[in-house]
């Protein structure tokens, strides 16, 4: 049996580093694999992916924590493709590619959970600057955020219609289309939870700092370990986790006036917070719960 651990990092991450320990201490070798090293090749000798000039990448699974900095869209076809080619050969790519894509696509991966019940907070992606500006006007306060951002940066929060027309007219100048959300009024803290398989690891309080309404850690906000994770959170991540196809995640939800909404969904979560609030190594778990798929 033998692991890939799929970044673009130079070197290997934390999480990389971690992974890689959990399998070795279960007797399972593994990889650190540089995804622009990925190469698919056609030829005499039949199709296949290469790393680097060795030939062929012989893994059972891969474990693609980051698809790397991308910028074109022919980077993200190439990028897709080779993980794509390898998925259809048979190798256990965790999370599977469409699920990334789509987890990492924030509106698409809203509407899938609003089609299944799942609360969300009022969502619109437009091309149209007068249709933000109305939408600003209907909502009140809105956040606008980067389609495929992370770690709170580069999100806005307004109630203001001046400001939401310069800021869509800017982003649309630049090819951006305008992700916005109604602002749902929260407590100074969100909720992760992270999920593997069938099971939720833990959970965590992401306190904003003073004065601040996102509660990233990159934003500064403070990890709190939730005791007791009660069972409506409990079903709404699993339900969110199972509906995206996804086989781990960090789910991102708010106490609104009318009950839990989740903000999104993390298909390759960075798990530093979670760690330190919850003591529990979700490299570990996620190690035996490849290890088991991969025994079948
Ligand atoms: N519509 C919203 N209403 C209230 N708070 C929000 C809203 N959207 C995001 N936030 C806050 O900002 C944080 C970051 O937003 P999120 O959608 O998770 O994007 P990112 O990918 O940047 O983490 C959330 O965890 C939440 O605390
Ligand atoms: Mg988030």
């Amino acid at each position: 049996m033998r692991v890939g651990i799929v970044h673009d990092s130079p070197v290997p991450t934390l999480s990389s580093r971690q992974l890689m320990l959990a399998f070795m201490k279960r007797g399972v070798e593994s990889v650190y694999l540089r995804i622009s090293r990925l190469s698919m090749v056609i030829d005499e000798g039949g199709a296949k992916v290469i790393y680097g000039s060795e030939e062929g990448v012989s893994t059972d699974s891969l474990i693609i924590r980051s698809l790397g900095f991308i910028a074109t869209l022919e980077q993200i076809f190439r990028r897709v493709d080779t993980l794509k080619h390898l998925e259809l050969s048979g190798t256990l790519i965790i999370n599977p590619i469409d699920s990334m894509l789509r987890a990492r696509d924030k509106y698409a991966s809203i509407i899938t959970l609003n089609a299944v019940g799942i609360k969300v907070p009022a969502t619109a992606v437009v091309e149209d600057v007068f249709t933000a500006v109305e939408l600003c006007r209907r909502w009140g306060d809105v956040v606008i955020k980067p389609m495929m951002g992370s770690m709170g940066y580069g999100s806005i929060k307004t109630s203001d219609p001046d400001i939401v027309f310069t800021v869509a007219k800017t982003w649309l100048t630049h090819g951006q289309p305008i992700y916005m959300q109604k602002y749902v009024p929260k407590p100074d803290r969100d909720i992760r939870v992270f999920v593997v398989g069938d099971e939720v690891l833990g959970a965590y309080y992401r306190y904003a700092p003073k004065g601040c309404w996102k509660t990233n850690i990159a934003q500064g906000a403070k990890a709190v370990k939730i005791e007791k994770i009660d069972d409506e959170l409990v079903e709404m991540s699993l339900k969110a986790v199972k509906t995206l196809k996804l086989h781990y995640a960090g789910i991102d939800i708010g106490e609104g006036e009318d009950g839990y909404v989740v903000f999104e969904v993390n298909a390759a979560p960075q798990w530093s917070g979670f760690m330190s609030a919850t003591g529990i190594n979700p490299a570990e778990k996620i190690a035996e719960y490849v290890i088991k798929l991969l025994k079948g």
